[in-house]
């Protein structure tokens, strides 16, 4: 089956003036402006930039009128809906209707999809967790749930995150379920699996948090890649999350580094889950070195050939995941609760527009 995410560009290029960049925020957006970031990075010469979208937000017109226009991001990630805890809540029962409330506008609206996430350690249902499991039974656990759901997407996938967080930051690998009853093994046994049933084509990812600069962890990642590319475990790229924070975030030399332990092997890279969180309440100072962290990162994407595109993790900051999790910080997305675009919006689409415009795209020094 032709893949549905090699949809026809040409309509985005061919549109309407770039909007000019604007520091302030009380610039009004029109959601139907082109182009919006997706299409300045296809001129940019990435794949995309896309974003990952949440199920409880979808009764908000606003918020899928930007979700789903293709010129804003040429590409989705569920942020939810496609993880275990849905797609298999009791063992062998699939139900996909989170994750089709995602795919299906998408592929109407003609974006990409990075599908999250085959395997991880959260949002596991009940039923998994709490079984007594023999490695045998949980391997065929994984290979039926991987067997399903890359069956039921098969072909609606640019790529899909098939190891999700599998290694501690001192770069052991972390106790999970996986681990515990498997063994190191499940990760190359999960990829297998993932070649096994998803479309010809499908990128093949591992991805996580805490890598986007050389240390423990990313070159316990890169360890993993050599060794499955010398015995020939499939795996076609990484995803650097990117969480990042303003006041700690890696630098634009930090990400170029990074993103090459894995390119010099061959693998492709993305920034899946980029955001900047701050200190609540935030003010212009913390709001100008925001949108210096998401241009450093859109830039060290752009300047790195191997690397396929920037996906936001939402891009609203009413549905962020950061302030359940940090109590006190926030404000993290490049669209602010009235919908309006902040600073860190325009600095990145000045990148994308400044690539295309010189040419830069994959440029090796730094
Ligand atoms: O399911 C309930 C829903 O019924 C209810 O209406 C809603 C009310 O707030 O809560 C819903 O569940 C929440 C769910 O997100 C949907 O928004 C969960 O409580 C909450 O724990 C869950 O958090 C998600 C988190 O993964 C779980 O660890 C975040 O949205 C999601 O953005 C986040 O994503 C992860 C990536 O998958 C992997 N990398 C890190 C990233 C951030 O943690």
């Amino acid at each position: 089956m032709k893949p549905t995410y090699l949809l026809p560009i040409l309509p985005l290029i061919a549109a309407s003036p770039a909007p000019t960049s604007h520091p302030s925020s009380n610039h009004k957006p029109n959601p139907n402006a082109a182009p919006g970031l997706g299409a300045l990075a296809q001129r940019a010469g990435l794949l995309y930039f896309g974003t990952a979208i949440d199920n409880v937000v979808l009764n908000n017109t606003r918020y899928t009128s930007l979700a789903f226009n293709r010129s804003e991001f040429n590409q989705v990630t569920a942020s939810n809906g496609q993880k275990w805890v849905h797609i298999e809540p009791q063992r062998n029962v699939f139900n996909y209707t989170l994750g089709d409330q995602i795919v299906d506008p998408s592929k109407k609206a003609g974006q990409m999809r990075r599908c999250h996430t085959f395997l991880w350690h959260n949002q596991l249902p009940d039923w998994l967790v709490t079984g007594n499991w023999t490695k045998q039974e949980l391997l065929g656990i994984l290979e039926n749930h991987i067997r399903n759901e890359a069956s039921y997407y098969w072909g609606d996938c640019y790529a899909w995150d098939v190891v999700n967080e599998a290694f501690n930051d001192n770069g052991t690998l972390r106790s999970t379920i996986w681990l515990d009853t498997i063994g190191p093994s499940y990760i190359e046994h999960a990829f297998r699996f993932a070649r096994r049933y998803t479309s010809p084509g499908t990128k093949l990812y591992y991805n996580d948090y805490g890598i986007e600069r050389v240390n423990n962890k990313s070159l316990a990642t890169q360890t993993l890649v050599k060794d499955f590319l010398r015995r020939k475990v499939p795996i076609d790229g990484v995803g650097l999350q990117a969480h990042f924070t303003v006041g700690r975030s890696p630098s634009y030399a930090d990400l170029r580094g990074a993103q090459q332990l894995f390119t010099a092997l061959g693998l492709e890279t993305a920034l899946t889950e980029l955001d900047v969180r701050l200190a609540l309440p935030g003010n212009a100072t913390a709001e100008a070195e925001q949108a210096r962290i998401y241009a450093d990162a859109t830039r060290a994407c752009v300047d790195e050939e191997k690397c396929v595109g920037v996906t936001v993790w939402d891009f609203w900051d009413p549905v962020s995941w950061v302030p359940e999790t940090f109590p006190g910080q926030g404000d993290a997305t490049l669209y602010r609760q009235n919908f309006e675009r902040k600073p860190a919006y325009f600095a990145v689409a000045d990148v994308l527009r400044a690539a295309a415009r010189n040419g830069t795209r994959g440029r090796t020094g730094w």
